[in-house]
């Protein structure tokens, strides 16, 4: 029982302290970190075999609720999947929620037929079968639905989930590898709930336009999970699955981490850091020290965010939602077992694309239009003037040709850019190219009036007809017209 005593006492600790320490004060780390189940497929040789089902769930996200939610092969959220550079993945998705919806592998070099794009729709009940070669070196990739104006409404519910490609130089690196002990999925995604537990999304007209940010960070799932873990290095494979929100994160305790990987896997060399900007859809691997038995919380500071957001003053300012801090989870190695490892400098060879190579170099600018379109709803996100349309194929770009895009943003947000089928090297941005954006990168954060130069090379795969996606990972800015196609010949 609570005394009257200590209850007065915490009052008057919420009154006095700063809103930040209140937030941390109000959060109890009591929750298990959970990661999910690894999913290693049906092997045969260099053959493997992944069975996939969509489905609806409820899950118990706050104790006596049950929030209705989606994920593949579980409640919420999907399993991770893993296989190796040099396999030939067999996927049987089976849809069976009664929406249609895809199935995308984000970050994936593969044909496009097999890109779980919108042009690869599942219908309810319906089983899409598809299988690629895995042609990239390690990395942590993802899958997630990519339903044309649906994206990131079932992104939301719940269809993400990891997909981690292992290889022999990874290997040989004998970083900390065993999934759920020392080699941990991160995905941090932020909701908003309503009071019997089921998810609130778009609350407001400026939900839709800034991207759905919630007051609520979940970490695979779960709110403020605390992890047990040995007083040793732990690895952290951290993606932003978020639908808009831009994290900022540190340690409380301002500990030092490693950046080991980006995107496309790992650097070439590791980064030391206290730092790090995750944009939506960005991954990035990180090397944790806790062999003091410290209990570290990873946090999220909204200060810098909103110093992106400069133009959206005339707008009434940042939302409550943007301005807040938040705590992600915690770290307990308080654990008595101590294990070694030690952080390796040099990582891994990159294959870049070369300058001299590039063929063609191209602009996509990306633009908001205000007014009725963008208070009623409609698509009022374009890149180089155009709404996505599925009937039309923006780009056309020869297989195995080299080419510099050059991504401007001219409108009053961030916008981070991504592109199917390739990993590129970030060559030009304001400020300069530092910490995991000089690995290989998917997705690309450009900020108001900023233009951002990559250089990539297409993989040989050919198909005139089905394109690939290049598009805005903030979700709502997708789904409302801020993407685009392109087809490789
Ligand atoms: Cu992560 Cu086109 O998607
Ligand atoms: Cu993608
Ligand atoms: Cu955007």
């Amino acid at each position: 029982m609570i005394s009257r005593r200590s209850f007065i006492q915490a009052g008057l600790v919420l009154a006095a302290l700063p809103k930040q320490i209140v937030w941390a004060s109000g959060k109890v780390f009591r929750n298990t970190f959970r990661t999910p189940k690894l999913e290693l497929g049906r092997r045969v040789g260099k053959d493997v075999y992944f069975d996939l089902s969509i489905q609806s769930g409820r899950s118990a996200i706050f104790p006596n609720k049950a929030t209705p939610t989606l994920g593949i092969n579980q409640d919420f959220l999907g399993v991770t999947l893993r296989a190796n550079k040099g396999d030939r993945v067999h996927i049987s998705v089976k849809n069976t929620i009664d929406k249609t919806t895809t199935l995308h592998w984000h970050g994936m070099k593969l044909p496009a037929k097999a890109d779980g794009g919108p042009h690869q729709p599942i219908a309810p009940n319906q089983i899409w079968q598809t299988q690629f070669d895995i042609i990239q070196d390690a990395a942590t990739l993802w899958y997630h639905s990519h339903q044309l104006h649906k994206t990131a409404e079932q992104v939301y519910q719940g269809l993400a989930g990891l997909f981690i490609i292992g290889d022999d130089a990874s290997k040989k690196l004998n970083l900390p590898s065993e999934y759920g002990v020392d080699d941990l999925p991160v995905i941090i995604q932020d909701k908003d709930f309503n009071r019997n537990g089921s998810f609130s999304y778009l609350g407001s007209m400026m939900d839709s336009m800034r991207g759905m940010k919630g007051n609520t960070v979940l970490v695979n799932g779960v709110v403020s999970p605390v992890l047990k873990a040995k007083k040793s290095l732990l690895r952290l494979r951290l993606l932003n699955g978020s639908n808009a929100r831009t994290y900022h994160l540190s340690f409380n305790d301002n500990r030092v981490f490693t950046i080991i990987g980006s995107d496309g896997g790992l650097l070439e060399h590791s980064i030391k850091a206290n730092t790090l900007r995750l944009a939506p859809a960005e991954r990035v691997e990180i090397l944790v020290d806790v062999s003091d038995g410290g209990r570290p919380i990873l946090q999220h500071a909204a200060a810098q965010e909103s110093s992106s957001m400069g133009g959206m003053g005339m707008m009434g300012g940042m939302m409550n939602n943007e301005r807040q801090d938040m705590d992600i989870f915690q770290i307990d190695a308080s654990d008595t077992l101590k294990s070694t490892s030690s952080i390796p400098k040099n990582l891994v060879k990159h294959n870049n694309p070369q300058q001299s190579a590039v063929s063609k170099q191209r602009r996509l600018v990306l633009q908001m239009q205000m007014g009725p379109r963008m208070m009623l709803g409609g698509n009022a996100f374009s890149i180089n003037g155009k709404t996505m349309d599925v009937n039309r194929i923006d780009e056309v770009v020869k297989a195995g040709s080299t080419e510099i895009w050059h991504l401007e943003n001219t409108s009053m947000m961030p916008h981070p850019l991504h592109i199917h089928n390739v990993q590129f090297k970030v060559i030009a941005r304001r400020g300069g190219v530092k910490g995991h954006e000089l690995g290989f990168k998917d997705v690309v954060l450009v900020h108001p009036r900023e233009r951002v130069s990559v250089i990539m090379k297409f993989p040989e795969f050919r198909d005139a007809k089905i394109p690939y996606m290049y598009h805005c990972h903030i979700l709502e800015h997708e789904d409302r017209g801020m993407m685009g196609q392109f087809v490789v010949v």
